[in-house]
């Protein structure tokens, strides 16, 4: 494996307090001028300077200070560190100073620091400037101390030809034509609050906007690309709502005049919290009345909640440093759910919380080579790297059962001292946990200690005995292991416990914390009374119930008197523990068949994803049509009941359920749902019939798994009809689903053509790796490919979801052993810990099949004759 590489923050002899910036990019040569002051206060004296710096060519250093000029002796770039350092002939003077430096940088096609996006306006190719500069990017459009507790303000003045839009982090306070050339106009910005270097942006090119003022008087505009404002009109409605929604609960108003929203057309993330200035992808924030499915409003509700989330947490108070990323991103995760719940009550998306983050994190965090909350990194590839499901959705579990434990109230109070405390500046978890402990009189410090320092989570083993009219339940705790043997590790969490019973499956019936490696309660629940932990899946944990608490519980799920999330959480406790060899995977089948009459989407959601995680383990062997055929006869029932046509009174969720149950009957071979998929298909490419959008994913993907070149054909030039990037990367999502080597040869090549913007091309090879023969050429093509990738994406994380989406999938110890050997030879820094996680999985595939695969066939012959 790669060598940690040597890191050092920056030194601070010098400190910032403003940064005075003016740019005027050329989109004809893609570069771009920069004039920038630094004021700052020499705080040592010291002859040497170093500051973040990357492919910028500086042509002029002058330090000022007393009225006189210093000129450094020595400018010298250090690529690997990304710096620059300055060496001045004497000791610079204590006291306050301006560093001013006039450079040339790129306007480059990576995504990154100030970077180019293309775009067509009138059937006209256009050009547009963008940042993006978390987490060490803005290196790469100005010099400067990259460092997140290094704040200051700036006060930023584009140079922009007389046409284009000009967007800042703050409102405009001047615009002019510039004295010296009548096409150029110069527009300078307000100074902005104290802030990190990672959120200021700056935007030039053409867009529409549609606009809104809260109602607290904060003006919203939404962004568009040209022609297309009415595309903005949902976010704008989001966003009216969300910024008062979060004034309320953070006790503490928004402190910008302007907030503006802005779909950008090449961007790497999903969204970027900018302050004042977010940025998104064009899916993540646009809305076509007519073509956007209910998944996609969901999905823009949720990052619209998230972002300006940050604007408190994140941008008003910052992490010290990047080992603390989570409190920016667990904490923004968490509450963009409670901010949907709050504008959207009808779309559950608690429930759905539990299998997008929750569950997900937990199988992440099962893993040897997983990694704690807070993990110190230094360079920026181990920056990169930790924007994962640890940082995001583990950080959002975990604030998820402290909110439960010390309730709203307190949960509230505690915020609001926090972010009080620290605005402006910057803060520690164990900041925020001593708030927390402050407002609750609860030891939040001591419960959530190991939670963000150790990786992993606990396993619970619960057994219960009857006494007369009490239950005396016995719980004891061990770390969860993905790979058995289980490794009999004395680690112990603080676990928070609740537990419900037959009686009300609502209420809590008994709560205590676990803080011992084993403990008894006793409960005043009698003989023939189910009981069951985790109520709602709040802690994070698995629970491991013995086989007779188990076996009671199982006609609470058939006759839902058990809570959807429960229902959810003990068939995804079950079939993790039968993953890792502490349970059997016929076991957690039988239990899913108690699931045929479910009607709640977020369980069938789970289920359908724990039964293509077996699909996957066993496509190579000869029973994975049974396997199908058990899927399909599982899903009927719904499926039947939903039918294809959206009825009088359906809601959200009826919409995303029909559209789930149809990927799952179509992609396993239903009979009925291929051959109606097949007719929609046909009158839609053909305008006889548009499908509803939310149709249109499901009925691609069915028709391509089972489909010929024509098919294909079809689908792409439905693609090249289209330019709304939702419905582009439904296509490009669905195209992989082809089984024909030749076809999946194509979808791997027009991944790679100009037809396929960067942001999108892992979305395409992801859509192969579905099928058996896909996996092969996926992991194969990522290997022929590899110089061209790591050239495209210059570390960063899309390279890490690449990898992992390219090698994770297999099941056999030759695999492991290639993709070893392929590392080592093309190490890749930013992605060295997903490589090991990779392996990881596929030697837990290796295990679970050789050990489980028997049982389940002859299972499954059982079942499906
Ligand atoms: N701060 C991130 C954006 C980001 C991600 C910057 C990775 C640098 C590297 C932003 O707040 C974010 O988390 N965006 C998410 C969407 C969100 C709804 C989970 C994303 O981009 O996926
Ligand atoms: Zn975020």
């Amino acid at each position: 494996m790669a060598e940690k590489k040597a890191f050092n923050r920056l030194a601070l002899d010098l400190v910032p307090e403003n940064y005075y910036l003016e740019l005027q990019p050329d989109l004809d040569a893609f570069t771009f001028n920069g004039k920038e002051v630094i004021t700052v206060v020499v705080k040592n004296e010291t002859s040497i300077v170093t500051l973040n710096s990357v492919d910028i060519k500086i042509s002029s250093v002058i330090f000022k200070a007393g009225g006189n000029d210093i000129i450094p002796s020595a400018i010298t770039p250090r690529v690997d560190d990304e710096t620059v350092t300055f060496e001045f002939p004497s000791n610079l003077p204590p006291g306050p100073a301006e560093i001013h430096l006039q450079y040339v940088g790129e306007l480059n096609d990576k995504m990154k620091g100030f970077y180019r996006s293309k775009y067509q306006v009138d059937g006209e190719d256009r050009v547009c400037a963008v940042t993006q500069f978390e987490a060490t990017d803005a290196r790469r459009a100005f010099i400067c101390w990259d460092e997140p507790a290094v704040k200051a303000t700036f006060d930023i003045k584009l140079i922009v030809p007389k046409s284009k839009v000009a967007l800042s982090n703050m409102n405009v306070i001047e615009d002019k034509a510039l004295s010296t050339d009548a096409n150029l106009r110069e527009v300078t910005f307000a100074r902005t609050p104290i802030m990190s270097t990672y959120l200021l942006a700056f935007i030039v090119g053409d867009f529409d906007y549609v606009e809104n003022t809260t109602s607290d008087g904060v003006l919203v505009r939404v962004y568009t690309p040209v022609n297309k404002k009415e595309q903005g009109d949902f976010a704008l409605q989001v966003a009216v709502k969300t910024l008062p929604f979060y004034n309320n609960y953070f006790g503490i108003a928004y402190p910008l005049p302007k907030m503006d929203l802005i779909a950008i057309p090449d961007f790497a993330a999903g969204a970027m919290e900018n302050w004042g200035l977010v940025t998104y992808r064009e899916t993540a924030l646009l809305i076509d009345p007519k073509n956007s499915s209910s998944s996609a409003k969901q999905w823009v509700a949720l990052v619209v909640g998230h972002e300006i989330a940050h604007q408190w947490f994140g941008n008003l108070v910052t992490m010290e440093w990047w080992t603390h990323l989570w409190l920016n991103e667990g904490f923004a995760s968490w509450i963009e759910y409670l901010c949907v719940d709050h504008c959207f009550p009808e779309y559950d998306i608690w429930t759905q919380f539990v299998t997008t983050d929750y569950t997900r994190a937990l199988n992440l965090d099962a893993l040897k080579n997983s990694h704690p909350i807070e993990v110190p990194v230094g360079h920026p590839d181990e920056i990169d790297e930790i924007f994962d499901l640890i940082s995001y959705s583990k950080g959002a579990s975990i604030i998820r059962m402290l909110h439960d434990y010390i309730g709203d109230d307190d949960f509230k109070t505690g915020l609001n001292q926090y972010l009080t405390k620290f605005k402006y500046s910057n803060a520690f978890t164990e900041d925020l946990w001593e708030s927390l402990e402050k407002a609750s009189s609860k030891p939040v410090g001591r419960i959530m200690n190991a939670w963000t320092k150790e990786m992993g989570f606990p396993v619970l083993k619960v057994t219960s005995k009857q006494e007369g009219s009490s239950r005396v339940l016995t719980v004891s705790q061990s770390k969860f292991n993905a790979i058995q043997p289980q490794s009999g590790e004395e680690k112990f969490w603080e676990v928070p416990i609740s537990v419900i019973t037959s009686d009300n499956p609502s209420k809590v019936a008994h709560k205590f914390v676990l803080s011992t490696a084993s403990d008894s309660v006793t409960l005043d629940v009698p003989e023939g009374k189910w009981v069951k932990l985790n109520p709602g899946a709040v802690g994070f944990y698995r629970a491991h119930y013995s086989s007779e608490m188990l076996d009671a519980l199982i006609p609470s799920i058939k006759d839902c008197s058990l809570p959807p999330r429960d229902r959810l959480n003990l068939e995804s406790d079950l079939f993790a523990l039968a993953k890792a060899g502490a349970a059997s995977t016929v076991d957690a089948l039988r239990v899913m068949e108690a699931f045929e009459s479910e009607t709640n989407y977020t369980v069938w959601c789970d289920i359908a994803s724990n039964l293509g995680a077996l699909a996957t383990l066993i496509a190579f062997t000869d029973y994975s049509t049974l396997l199908q055929t058990f899927v399909t006869k599982l899903f009927l029932k719904t499926y039947e009941r939903l039918g294809w046509e959206k009825k009088e009174g359906e809601g959200h969720l009826d919409a995303l359920l029909r559209s789930l149950v149809i990927r799952i009957m179509g992609r396993n071979g239903h009979p009925h749902a291929v051959e109606e998929a097949r007719k929609r298909f046909k009158d839609h490419a053909s305008n006889v019939n548009i499908l509803p959008a939310d149709l249109r994913a499901p009925v691609y993907n069915t028709v391509l798994v089972h489909g010929n070149e024509e098919d294909f054909n079809a689908m792409l030039e439905l693609f090249n009809k289209q330019d709304l990037h939702e419905e582009r990367e439904r296509i490009m999502r669905s195209l992989g689903a082809v089984k024909d080597p030749q076809l999946i040869k194509k979808v791997l090549d027009f991944a790679m053509s100009d037809k396929v913007r960067s942001q999108d091309t892992v979305f395409v090879i992801v859509g192969v790796t579905g099928s058996k023969t896909g996996r092969e050429m996926a992991w194969q093509f990522l290997q022929d490919r590899w110089p061209e990738l790591i050239e495209r994406y210059t570390g960063g994380f899309l390279i890490s979801r690449l990898v992992k989406c390219t090698t994770e999938g297999f099941v056999t110890e030759e695999k492991a052993q290639e993709i070893e050997t392929f590392f080592k030879e093309h190490p890749a820094p930013a992605a060295a810990r997903t490589v090991r996680q990779s392996l990881e999985n596929i030697r837990l595939h290796v295990s679970w099949l050789s050990r489980e695969g028997g049982a389940i066939k002859e299972w499954l012959k059982s079942k499906v004759y």
